[in-house]
């Protein structure tokens, strides 16, 4: 399997917008119209349904890992870290939603554990601790999107995958450039709202 091809194959598991299909399915309505619009589990949370919310979690984390295994299995880590970063730019650049997808953070914690095992659990528990501490989805993902890289280099990973996992962390960062304003004024919602339309 050459690189290219694992990019390709990453980006199109990548693009499947699970949270779109899901409350779609479940007539939950347009999840662009609810909350901040965005395509993720914490949106799809703003709509009152837990388990719809942690389908898409389970199912956006599934592809990043899925991508990076098949990959991993067939060509090995090199290929494993491109397909990775194919899916995560499919989730946030979804050709199936003319380019406009979501923020990457299931997935890029979903590619982690695949690809890193102990960092992305690491990851895994700094999302959870600062989620506990301050209850703000947006804050938790900056924090363990800024470690990751870190934790990535000291598990003694191959390059390859300490940079792909800096590239994700740095484009997480962009695409919460609302939330980070949100944050510096102080009304970023926290966790578990209920429906916010
Ligand atoms: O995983 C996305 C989260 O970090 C922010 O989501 O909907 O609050 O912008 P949202």
């Amino acid at each position: 399997m050459s690189w290219a091809l694992a990019l390709l194959g990453g980006y199109l598991l990548g693009s499947i917008p699970f949270g779109i299909v899901i409350t779609r399915a479940l007539g939950l309505g347009d999840l662009r119209q609810i909350g901040s619009g965005n395509i993720g589990a914490t949106n799809v949370l703003r709509t009152g349904n837990k388990r719809a919310a942690l389908a898409t979690l389970v199912l956006d984390s599934g592809k990043g890992a899925a991508a990076v295994l098949i990959a991993l299995w067939l060509a090995g880590s090199g290929a494993a870290a491109v397909a990775g970063l194919g899916a995560f730019a499919g989730h946030l650049y979804p050709v199936w939603l003319r380019f406009r997808g979501g923020k990457g953070v299931a997935t890029y914690l979903g590619i982690l554990l695949a690809m890193a095992p102990l960092a992305g659990i690491g990851a895994c528990l700094t999302w959870l601790a600062t989620a506990a501490i301050g209850r703000i989805s947006s804050l938790s993902a900056l924090v363990a999107a800024a470690l990751a890289p870190l934790y990535v280099w000291f598990a003694g990973s191959p390059l390859v995958e300490t940079l792909a996992t800096a590239v994700m962390a740095v484009l997480i960062f962009w695409r919460h450039r609302d939330n980070i304003g949100r944050l510096r004024a102080g009304t970023e919602p926290r966790i578990g709202r209920g429906r916010q339309t």
